[in-house]
């Protein structure tokens, strides 16, 4: 028979400790990264304890101790032993976080990963604050669009067509201004735009910080256009790539004060000069520069908008995400597209050698 005092100091003391554990698990420790979507192709496996995984246990390393640079991102290559065991690895936060919360993400998410893709040597992951990737092969500096998935929010907007014209319009002018960033910069905007009276739109469009300013721009054009086709009149959806990602919502999931959206400034943002089509006085031949200036728009609008058919078509088949992740389960997987990579490469690597990109054509395309 205990006395009554004892039960009360137990209370007491149970109440406490409860309070005190309460207390502490709400500001001790920061929000765990939220998991949104990976890839990992079981094709290519290493050995547990081989030099590959200490490799891999390094990189992971270097991952959480580098994630503290302005950037945001870091990217770096860990070689010992046979060449064959040389891992690649990226790491990139949301633009928006501070160093310490990106720090965290890295923290987090290298732990996460090999859960999820136990001696996997090929790896994308992406969560809401950061994504990481790692590879046997050279992954620097390389657009790659696969693997992919596209995620929408299932609720539905009033006035879905004004709504997927919104969104498209935001996300150019804001394509632009991000792949416009100088080498090495952050390659991250985000941008609102008003809806209604009381609805806003929240956009955020980010490359990792390798790409080139018109390979971020194509990767962010594809990203775009598979938003706006698939979900334009959901409430949210976003597009993850490995080399880039969309996003858009009626909510801020950014933290806006800590974004400044680039400003449009650099030639290829001011709009090519007005095309005469009519002759000018006294002169009957249309100079090479404004056959150029037609002729190039009018073929790259066509190059694209194949390229986009190419991509609409090849529409892989529904998996539902929902269930795995409580904290998505508003989400749902629409489609992942696959395309043929090899046609991209050189449709771009063409593009960009001979600096037509961003003329003004990629307006046009996607508008269907
Ligand atoms: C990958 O692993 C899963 C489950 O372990 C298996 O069902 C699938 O066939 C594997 N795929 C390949 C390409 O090996
Ligand atoms: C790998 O090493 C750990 C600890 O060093 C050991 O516990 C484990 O059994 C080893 N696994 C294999 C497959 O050798
Ligand atoms: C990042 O953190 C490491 C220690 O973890 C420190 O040595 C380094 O100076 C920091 N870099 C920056 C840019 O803060
Ligand atoms: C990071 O990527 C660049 C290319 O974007 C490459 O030149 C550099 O060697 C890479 N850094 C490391 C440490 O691998
Ligand atoms: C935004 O910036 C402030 C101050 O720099 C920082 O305390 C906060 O954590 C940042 N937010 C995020 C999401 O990183
Ligand atoms: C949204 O619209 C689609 C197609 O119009 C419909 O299938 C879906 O059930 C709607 N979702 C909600 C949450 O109303
Ligand atoms: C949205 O509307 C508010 C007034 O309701 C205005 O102050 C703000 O500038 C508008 N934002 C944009 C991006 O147009």
């Amino acid at each position: 028979m205990g006395s009554p005092g004892f039960n009360l100091c137990a209370t007491t003391l149970f109440v406490l400790s409860f309070l005190i554990s309460f207390f502490l698990s709400q500001t001790g420790t920061q929000a765990a990264p939220t998991y949104v979507y990976h890839d990992c192709q079981n094709t290519t496996t290493f050995t547990a304890n081989s030099t590959y995984q200490s490799n891999l246990n390094r990189l992971l390393a270097s991952f959480t101790s580098n994630a503290n640079r302005s950037t945001g991102f870091y990217n770096t290559t860990v070689s010992s032993g046979n060449s064959v065991d040389t891992v690649y690895g990226i790491f990139l936060c949301r633009g928006d976080l501070s160093t310490d919360a990106c720090r965290d993400c890295a923290a987090d998410t290298t732990k996460d990963v090999v859960d999820r893709c136990p001696n996997q040597k090929v790896v994308v992951a992406w969560y809401d604050e950061c994504m990481l990737r790692y590879s046997n092969q050279n992954i620097f500096s390389r657009m790659v669009m696969d693997p992919n998935v596209l995620l929408t929010n299932t609720g539905n907007i009033s006035e879905p067509n004004r709504f997927g014209l919104l969104v498209r319009t935001t996300m150019d002018e804001l394509a632009s201004g991000v792949s416009n960033l100088g080498p090495g910069a952050k390659k991250f905007g985000a941008k609102e735009a008003n809806f209604t009276a009381l609805q806003k739109l929240y956009t955020l469009l980010q490359c990792t910080a390798d790409l080139s300013g018109s390979d971020c721009h194509w990767c962010l054009m594809v990203a775009i256009m598979n938003v706006v086709d698939c979900c334009g009149g959901r409430i949210g959806a976003r597009a993850l790539f490995p080399s880039c990602n969309a996003r858009f919502e009626i909510y801020p999931f950014y933290q806006p004060q800590n974004t400044s959206a680039p400003t449009p400034s650099t030639p290829a943002l001011v709009p090519p000069p007005p095309v005469s089509v009519t002759a000018p006085e006294g002169k009957n031949k249309i100079s090479t520069a404004t056959i150029a200036a037609i002729v190039v728009p009018i073929a790259a609008s066509v190059v694209f908008f194949i390229l986009g058919y190419i991509f609409i078509i090849r529409r892989r088949k529904y998996s539902a995400v929902k269930g795995e992740n409580d904290a998505i389960n508003d989400m749902t997987t629409v489609e992942s597209l696959q395309f043929d990579f090899a046609t991209i490469e050189a449709a771009t690597n063409k593009f960009s050698n001979d600096n037509k990109l961003g003329q003004g054509g990629f307006g046009v395309v996607y508008k269907v």
